[in-house]
């Protein structure tokens, strides 16, 4: 371990580049280049790896900043670019998606298969009525149906609204009203570790009585064949649908500023936001920074093992590689399902070369220890990547290390749901990486870290994250809610675009991502507000108020913490504890369950009633308490304090 002076938050020492190959340390260098020239006429460039049915005339609008529109008067089609243009030439028949099943079962589509069943259920949706600019919500295990829904909505114009399979009825229903679907796209089940998860039960749940009045039609893709219930009119099967379908549907002709999909994604207050994006940029964005990102090459097997559930399995499952003709395998199943072997045997039997996980599953990865990779072959793998959290430098050298055998560097990319592509990364072609950072800008983008009043912080100190520039992902509005657009990104600072989170620099102006610096939680890289949390639990009868944080966790970057207070007449119990928990599961789904939950008379708050959360995680955490100055009553903190660390004794 070598310590560099000056502040500088390196733990480990840099690590050399392994790839020795001259082209991909020039193609680095030339991209890097290329930006420095000027970034608008490097995303020009970028725009032409893109098929479009009619050129854009501007390339970038911010006459109404900061809802800003990119390749304006540009014509295109995202199903287009992802299935339509690969199949003119030999690549018609090369696999689009490898999907491998919970139980080891496969399937593969090629690019006229994909394209074919593309075009059929495009076809399927316009007969149920679905017309360009309608919500289409998919609530779907991780399935090629699933990809297929997708680019089917992208096809015929309809944004789709991908809600994450784990999510629970509720959370399911609180976006389909948002988003007013009249079209829902699920499956009988999947499968997990052996055993039948019953997703359309959720569905029933969801629509039951008078709830969700928008939704006409649900459409259910056929996976276990378990005993569901159809309800008649409304539900139909997915390949009754199918086999009358016709074998072409023209793609619509969309604007480069047309929605392509909303995203509901957690924020500080409320409900979760849907993120929209848009055509043309998100196109341009994930096509680029997927093919320089991950050095992607024609004979590449591509893995990310995110859900399509969420951005990164929109962007870099299907949208990027799929933009760029890449191979990209589907992984319905758990890392520890027959064994704790999975991934290795997946990697293993498909030869991918390309791998794309969260620093989560790589910290559970050593802790059930290297042994599971014994006799597995992963010299295949030339790129591994990074996403959701911060990449602790260990877990990072251990990837590298024992994943990566010494010689694929990782790419650890900081981005967001809002950002819709990777904004900060390294190159495959940099010199050396810096284990723990994130390394830089894109080429092309503007990031920078700023103290309170927009100025950038020296090296070594903390400070805001943000981006200068708008770039061709970005996210466009707030879905049906500009004025929280306004303000949860773009107030704080004149015309820059405030990410949520901390960071630093180092004197190379390398960047530290540090985490949220909101009431964001972020428990093994899926996001989660302690709003919503709260709101949960406050709907118990026996409770008056509740504070969720997010504590430390070795294994899940973070856990969700509350802080209850009862109402009066009630008292606090294991059975009380059990039942908040199971309340919180089924209002948002079981990756919200609380780790634990303190009952406590009152909560630290300040003089105008809001709650500092950032006091009570230092309780939590075993911290020195921060700055008590703004609190009402300062004796709270101690007393909850000392009933905190009497009950975790
Ligand atoms: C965090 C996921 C550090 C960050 C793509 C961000 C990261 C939030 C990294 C977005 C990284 C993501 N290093 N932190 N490489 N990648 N994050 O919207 O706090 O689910 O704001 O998008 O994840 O989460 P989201």
């Amino acid at each position: 371990m070598k310590e560099k002076q000056n502040n500088t938050p390196v733990p480990y020492q840099e690590i050399a580049n392994p790839i020795t190959d001259k082209t991909v340390k020039q193609n680095t260098n030339q991209l890097r280049e290329k930006a420095r020239h000027g970034r608008l006429d490097f995303w020009s460039e970028m725009s032409k790896n893109i098929s479009w049915f009619e050129e854009w005339n501007t390339i970038l609008d911010d006459s109404k900043a900061p809802f800003y529109r990119w390749f304006n008067d540009g014509k295109l089609n995202a199903s287009f670019n992802c299935v339509d243009r690969h199949i003119s030439g030999w690549r018609k028949n090369k696999a689009a998606i490898i999907f491998e099943g919970d139980r080891g079962d496969r399937r593969v589509l090629t690019y006229q298969d994909l394209y074919r069943e593309v075009n059929q259920f495009a076809d399927v949706l316009k007969k149920l009525g679905t017309k360009r600019g309608d919500v289409v919500t998919i609530y779907m295990p991780m399935l090629p149906e699933a990809v297929i829904a997708m680019l089917a909505c992208a096809r015929i114009g309809a944004p789709h609204s991908v809600v994450f399979g784990g999510f629970s009825p509720g959370a399911l229903k609180d976006r389909i009203e948002d988003s007013n679907s009249k079209v829902l796209i699920t499956a009988d089940g999947g499968y997990r570790k052996g055993k039948v998860v019953p997703l359309k039960d959720n569905v029933d749940k969801a629509l039951e009585g008078s709830n969700c009045q928008s939704i006409k039609n649900v459409v259910v893709v056929n996976r276990t064949g378990q005993d569901i219930h159809m309800e008649q009119d409304r539900d139909l099967w997915y390949s009754d649908l199918i086999n009358d379908a016709a074998l072409y549907c023209e793609p619509e002709v969309m604007d480069a500023e047309d929605p392509l999909f909303i995203l509901y994604s957690s924020g500080t207050t409320g409900k979760p936001k849907g993120i929209l994006h848009t055509t043309g940029g998100y196109m341009v964005g994930v096509h680029t920074t997927f093919k320089h990102i991950f050095d992607y090459q024609e004979q590449d097997v591509y893995w990310c093992t995110a859900d399509i559930g969420w951005i990164t399995g929109h962007s870099y499952i299907v949208y990027g590689p799929l933009a760029n003709g890449a191979t990209t395998v589907l992984f319905e199943g758990t890392p520890d399902f027959p064994a704790q072997n999975r991934f290795w045997s997946i990697i293993e039997k498909y030869g991918v070369s390309i791998f794309y996980t969260a620093p989560t599953a790589i910290r559970m990865f050593m802790r059930w220890g290297e042994e599971w990779l014994a006799g597995h072959d992963l010299s295949s793998l030339r790129i591994l990547g990074s996403v959701g959290e911060p990449i602790n430098p260990e877990v990072w050298m251990w990837y590298y290390k024992y994943i990566g055998g010494e010689k694929c560097p990782v790419m650890d990319t900081w981005w967001q749901t809002e950002t819709g592509m990777i904004l900060i990364t390294p190159l495959p072609g940099d010199a050396s990486f810096k284990p723990g950072s994130a390394s830089r800008a894109f080429p092309g983008v503007d990031v920078d870290v700023v103290d309170e009043q927009g100025k950038p912080v020296k090296p070594g100190e903390q400070g805001y994250l943000v981006v200068n520039t708008p770039y061709p992902a970005m996210l466009r509005n707030l879905y049906k809610d500009p004025e929280r657009y306004l303000s949860t990104y773009w107030q704080q600072y004149e015309g820059i675009y405030l990410a949520g989170d901390g960071a630093k620099k180092d004197e190379d102006g390398s960047i530290w991502c540090i985490g949220r610096i909101d009431d964001v939680i972020n428990v093994s890289g899926h996001r989660l507000g302690t709003a919503e949390i709260e709101s949960a639990l406050v709907e118990h009868p026996a409770v008056a108020e509740a504070a969720v944080i997010g504590k430390k966790h070795e294994l899940k970057g973070q856990a969700v913490s509350a802080f209850v207070t009862l109402k009066e007449s009630h008292n606090g119990s294991d059975e009380l504890v059990a039942e908040l928990k199971k309340l919180v599961v089924s209002k948002i789904g079981a990756l919200a369950r609380p780790e634990d939950i303190y009952f406590t008379a009152e909560l630290p708050k300040t003089r105008s009633g809001k709650i500092i959360r950032r006091l009570l995680r230092d309780i939590a955490e075993g911290k020195v308490i921060g700055d008590t100055t703004t609190l009402m009553d300062p004796d709270i903190i101690n007393s909850i304090k000392d009933k905190y660390a009497a009950k975790a004794s």
